[in-house]
């Protein structure tokens, strides 16, 4: 059997891959770690403390804020703060963001972070997995000066690393710096991230789909007739698909990461752009399917080469094994 290698090792090593890097990104991921870790501890309990429902309020876009989501929120950027590498967090929680570049030792930091802290909330009270995602950038502007909008509304091919938490059956952190995906699965009984699921790679074929078909009626008809053509019964393909959709983003896209797959959340009559928001959301996760050797596309253009205008703006979003990202776009040119 391998030696066991935790996270923290595994980044200091492949700061070697970085001929000028300075730490500063293995610092700033290893924060990321720390912060996994505590709301882990509390996802854990979460049906044991008083910490299930709601704050009473809503957050920027109406929606109900979980307490789970508002603690999420606290400790990732309480982590980024106190580790000094991170000049800007975007997070789902925050209208306008937190600039940290005021306190001391953030003064002279090169990286912004964009992070949904909780993802599927939810799913919380069911005790269904929920996950955390997060998109990582070097600011252009040079340091001691404002930031500016060039900073803050990167496209997802200049991210550096993205990565999600999973807190399920067990909790893990997979993560990208361009080079590869690599999946730690938390050892509780020595509170460290071990190296589980090294060189993460998608199958180019898979037998799930993963959309709210609930919203049927409301779905472009290319995405119809693609999910009709998952339902056809046809030997030669293995069709029809399986139907699995978790509601966790995070949980659904790990599943169809290892077993090949496919996410849609697309636009609908109702949601123009769908529901996905771009930065903290389709960019970290579109990273890694790339990275893992998927395809992950709105439909029209790659999700990644958006140029954002908006911190908080949606994208629909199909994502993962690249045959059959590669059908849906197959369906919704013909249909459209
Ligand atoms: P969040 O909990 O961060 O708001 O995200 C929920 C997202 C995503 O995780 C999931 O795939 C999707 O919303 C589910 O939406 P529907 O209930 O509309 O299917
Ligand atoms: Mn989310
Ligand atoms: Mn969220």
């Amino acid at each position: 059997m391998n030696p066991l290698k935790t996270l923290g090792q595994f980044i200091i090593e492949k700061q070697a891959d970085f001929p000028y890097a300075k730490g500063e990104l293995s610092r700033l991921l290893r924060d990321i770690g720390i912060a996994a870790k505590i709301v882990n501890r509390e996802v854990n309990k979460a049906g044991l403390v008083d910490i299930l429902g709601t704050v009473g309020d809503t957050n920027i876009f109406g929606e109900k804020q979980k307490k789970l989501d508002v603690y999420a929120d606290e400790q990732f950027i309480k982590a980024l703060k106190s580790g000094g590498e991170c000049c800007f967090v975007a997070s789902e929680e925050q209208e306008d963001g937190v600039e940290l570049t005021d306190t001391g030792i953030s003064k002279n930091a090169k990286y912004i972070v964009c992070i949904d802290p909780l993802d599927g909330s939810s799913n919380i009270e069911v005790n269904v997995s929920v996950g955390t995602i997060f998109s990582i950038y070097r600011r252009k502007s040079a340091v001691g000066n404002p930031l500016t909008h060039e900073d803050l509304l990167q496209s997802g091919v200049d991210q550096v690393a993205a990565g999600y938490v999973i807190y399920g059956s067990s909790t893990m952190l997979v993560y990208t710096t361009g080079k590869g995906v690599n999946g730690f699965t938390l050892d509780p009984s020595i509170g460290e991230f071990c190296l589980s699921h090294p060189n993460m790679t998608i199958p180019q074929k898979g037998l799930i789909y993963s959309i709210n078909e609930g919203n049927y009626l409301k779905f472009p008809q290319g995405i119809k007739s693609y999910i009709k053509y998952c339902q056809e019964e046809d030997i030669q393909t293995n069709r029809p698909y399986t139907s699995r959709y978790i509601g966790s983003m995070v949980a659904d896209i790990h599943r169809n990461l290892l077993l090949g797959g496919i996410f849609i959340y697309p636009q609908t009559a109702t949601q123009p752009l769908g529901k996905l928001r771009l930065m903290y959301e389709c960019n970290p996760i579109a990273f890694i399917i790339e990275q893992a050797g998927g395809k992950a596309s709105t439909g029209k253009q790659r999700i990644m080469e958006i140029k954002p205008d908006d911190l908080h703006q949606r994208v629909p979003a199909i994502m993962g094994s690249t045959e059959m990202v590669d059908k849906v776009l197959e369906f919704m040119s013909k249909d459209s």
